[in-house]
């Protein structure tokens, strides 16, 4: 049901233009996204609507070069992910890379000046040489989820050394702490999309293997196994999945059953594999990082600055409004071949997950259950 496509939303441009020229408070355009009757459609405001084109331009290709030639393995000396390249390919996506993610600084923010391009000094550089893998990974082995558009440097960083939504696990605001409640009860705070559910739902579903399940499948109380305490994670991770999107949770669910996934629309099962993704380049990619940054790198516990679902979609329903920008650098769609494929840090796998809960139930969160 991916009816929301491009040509759609260019429509409901227009149709917002022209309420835009009529009157002065346009009434927000109604989307029907479920079966009629269902209640399951989308509000869109048409002052907004521009707000967030205009947010997600995309910039201009550098002109494609050619893939023959020697190879940058065969010509540089310390290439582990992009040695396939050929050396024009190779400079064309380092100069690409420089626009992404470090504009101001250039070149020299991953190498020093006077020094050669192949020494690793800089942290920045080998936390570069992962997210270039995390990338190839993303693109190669996470269809079901970027499929359609796939992923960029560009996608999360948008000219910034950081992106601009990232997450590090949290530590209780003191004001709840006194109250004896778990990070929670605190309005205000972005993370749960100000509410005052709880403010870190992210390490149980997007580092730990938490499975969101709240509803209890009888009309009686013996029916709910979730406590309350994991019901308010889930709901108040769903803030955030419905906030990072832009969306409304008709998005994905039919409010009629929010736990069926037979009633629920194909973007519930795309989104349940975006999950499965994130937690992967959390684990795999960022963690090991963690041993290269800076303290101003890292959140308040020590551990690195991690991906959500706004990380890339920042406000939109799919990153940059779908554009394509892995088509113009195809160079990212895939892991490089082996043996050069795997940098040291990551031929750890993350070691499997066994636990059955998260640590929700397990009181590792920074705080007892209440
Ligand atoms: C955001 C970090 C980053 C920026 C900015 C960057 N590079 Fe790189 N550069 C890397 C990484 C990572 C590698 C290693 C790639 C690999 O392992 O396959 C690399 C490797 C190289 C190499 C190969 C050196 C060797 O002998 O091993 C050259 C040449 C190079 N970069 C040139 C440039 C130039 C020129 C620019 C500016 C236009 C630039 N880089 C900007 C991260 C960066
Ligand atoms: C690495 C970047 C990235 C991250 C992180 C990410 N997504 Fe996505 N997502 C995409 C891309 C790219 C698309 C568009 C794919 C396409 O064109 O089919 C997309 C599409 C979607 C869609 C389909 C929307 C529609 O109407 O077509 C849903 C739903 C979605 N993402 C949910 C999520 C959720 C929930 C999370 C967090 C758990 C998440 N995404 C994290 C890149 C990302
Ligand atoms: C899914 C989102 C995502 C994508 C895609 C992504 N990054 Fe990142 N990047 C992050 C996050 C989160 C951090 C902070 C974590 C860390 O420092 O390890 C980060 C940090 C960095 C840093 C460290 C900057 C600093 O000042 O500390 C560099 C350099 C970087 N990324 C380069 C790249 C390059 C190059 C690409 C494309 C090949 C890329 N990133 C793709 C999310 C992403
Ligand atoms: C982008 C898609 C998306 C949006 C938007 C979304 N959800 Fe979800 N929801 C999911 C996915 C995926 C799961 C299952 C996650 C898992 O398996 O861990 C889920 C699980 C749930 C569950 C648990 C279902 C069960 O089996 O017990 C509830 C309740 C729920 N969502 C409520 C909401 C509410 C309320 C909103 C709006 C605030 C919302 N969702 C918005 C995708 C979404």
């Amino acid at each position: 049901m991916r009816a929301f496509t491009m040509k759609r939303f260019a429509s409901l441009l227009i149709l917002g233009a022209a309420f835009l020229l009529g009157c002065e408070a346009p009434p927000p355009e109604s989307v029907q996204r479920g079966y009629r009757g269902t209640g399951m459609e989308a509000l869109y405001n048409p002052d907004t609507l521009q707000a967030l084109v205009n947010a997600n331009q995309v910039p201009a290709a550098i002109p494609a070069v050619s893939s023959e030639g020697p190879k940058a393995g065969d010509i540089y000396q310390n290439v582990e992910v992009l040695g396939h390249l050929s050396v024009g390919e190779f400079t064309r996506l380092m100069a690409a890379i420089t626009q992404w993610v470090s504009p101001d600084q250039g070149c020299n923010y991953c190498h020093v000046a006077g020094e050669g391009f192949e020494a690793d000094t800089l942290y920045t550089k080998k936390v570069a040489r992962v997210m270039i893998a995390m990338t190839q990974n993303a693109n190669e082995n996470w269809g079901a989820h970027v499929g359609g558009a796939g992923v960029t440097c560009y996608t999360c960083h948008r000219g910034n050394n950081v992106p601009e939504q990232v997450w590090t696990i949290g530590v209780p605001p003191r004001r709840a702490e006194n109250m004896g409640h778990m990070m929670q009860n605190v309005a205000h705070q972005e993370s749960s999309v100000y509410t005052s559910l709880p403010i870190d739902p992210f390490t149980p579903y997007l580092l730990e293997d938490g499975v969101a399940r709240a509803q209890g499948d009888t009309a009686l109380p013996q029916g709910h196994e979730a406590s309350i305490q994991s019901t308010e994670h889930i709901y108040s991770l769903m803030m955030h999945y419905s906030d990072a999107l832009g969306v409304n949770c008709t998005h994905c669910h039919n409010s009629r059953a929010f736990g069926s996934w037979e009633e629920s629309n194909s973007e519930r099962v795309q989104a349940w594999h975006g999950q499965q993704m994130v937690k992967e380049m959390n684990n795999a990619y960022i963690n090991p990082t963690n041993d290269w940054l800076p303290a101003h790198r890292q959140g308040p516990l020590g551990d690195a600055q991690k991906v959500n679902c706004a990380t890339c979609h920042q406000g939109a329903y799919q990153p940059l409004l779908g554009a394509n920008m892995l088509a113009d650098y195809p160079n990212l769609g895939a892991l490089a071949p082996a043996p050069e494929a795997a940098p040291a840090a990551m031929e750890e796998t993350p070691a499997p997950m066994e636990m059955e809960t998260s640590s929700l139930d397990q009181g590792v969160m920074g705080g007892e259950a209440n």
